[in-house]
């Protein structure tokens, strides 16, 4: 989609951490946005102040994993802007517990959440989209969706199928005018999950798997919608090279990613959250 201005995108999970910076991205193409998260005041505040910045945008308290929420957030969203043209799936959360510890009903929360509240939000605009011969969907999925971190599993595995869904629905509506994109950040430093992590004694990651910033991982959102671009990673360079290693010899990769301590920030994230019971990452059991 070359053309943004005034076109209305749906931004989910856009009440802290990276979602409030790709709507700013979206909003300061002339993009019309809707945000959506949780936490009413904190959302109300987002959308106030890309208004300040001259945006049009509204926000909507909608929990994701409640598919009539959902339906409710895109009637209200249809009635202020009209049917979205981009919907950008970033609403997650990891778990950060070891998998033979982690409770049932939060392995049921994070798929829900992760993956099934995409697919379902997706499933709901696409027939419009279809209609019109236009849109693009973009799904957040992480570093984590090619490589399965140990001590998160659930995440892992959700951002895997995340990628996985992206290729699918891309390729099906291949010709239609709809498209879709995921984002593959690595650690994102000053904000979101692993900046707020850091103040729990999780380490810096190191440095072959290596950081990036809220605004590259926007700024990746807009160049995926723009130039249809199938996946960005949006990572340090050292890593990328793996990912084409990985297809070809998962193994090798598996042992080098071991031996630079790529999965530290996850081992450590996970050795807080036990310390604290879960309330790290809001675990709603106690690991066990
Ligand atoms: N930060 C990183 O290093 C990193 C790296 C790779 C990928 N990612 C991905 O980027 C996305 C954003 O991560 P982040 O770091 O910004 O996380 P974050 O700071 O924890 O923010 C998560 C966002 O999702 C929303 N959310 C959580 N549960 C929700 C629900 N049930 N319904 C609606 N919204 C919900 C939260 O809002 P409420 O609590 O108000 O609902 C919040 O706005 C995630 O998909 C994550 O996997 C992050």
């Amino acid at each position: 989609m070359k053309e943004l201005r005034d076109k209305v995108a749906i931004v989910t999970g856009a009440s802290r951490g990276l979602g409030p910076y790709v709507a700013r991205a979206l909003a300061a193409e002339g993009m019309r946005l809707v945000v959506a998260a949780r936490s009413a005041d904190q959302l109300d505040g987002v959308a106030a102040r890309l208004r300040e910045n001259g945006a049009e945008a509204i926000a909507v308290a909608t929990d994701v994993t409640d598919s009539e929420a959902l339906e409710r957030m895109l009637a209200t969203a249809n009635e202020s802007f009209g049917p979205a043209d981009l919907l950008v799936n970033n609403a997650g959360t990891v778990t950060l517990c070891p998998f033979g510890q982690i409770g049932i009903t939060d392995i049921e929360r994070v798929v829900r959440l992760n993956l099934v509240s995409a697919m379902i939000l997706t499933r709901l605009v696409l027939p419009g989209m279809l209609e019109r011969r236009r849109g693009h969907v973009v799904n957040m999925s992480s570093l984590a969706g090619i490589f399965g971190p140990p001590y998160d599993a659930v995440y892992g595995a959700t951002k895997a199928a995340l990628v996985g869904f992206t290729e699918s629905l891309r390729d099906e509506c291949r010709a239609s005018g709809v498209s879709a994109s995921v984002i593959c950040p690595s650690f994102v430093e000053e904000a979101g999950i692993y900046h707020e992590g850091r103040k729990y004694r999780v380490g810096k990651a190191s440095r072959i798997v290596g950081t990036t910033t809220p605004d590259a991982v926007a700024r990746a959102v807009l160049r995926a919608v723009r130039h249809d671009i199938p996946q960005i990673n949006v990572n340090s360079m050292p890593i990328r090279p793996m990912a084409a290693v990985a297809r070809l010899s998962p193994g090798l990769a598996r042992w080098a990613l071991r031996k630079v301590d790529a999965w530290r920030p996850f081992r450590q994230g996970a050795e807080a959250n036990l310390r604290m019971g879960g309330k790290l990452t809001g675990l709603t059991e106690s690991p066990g």
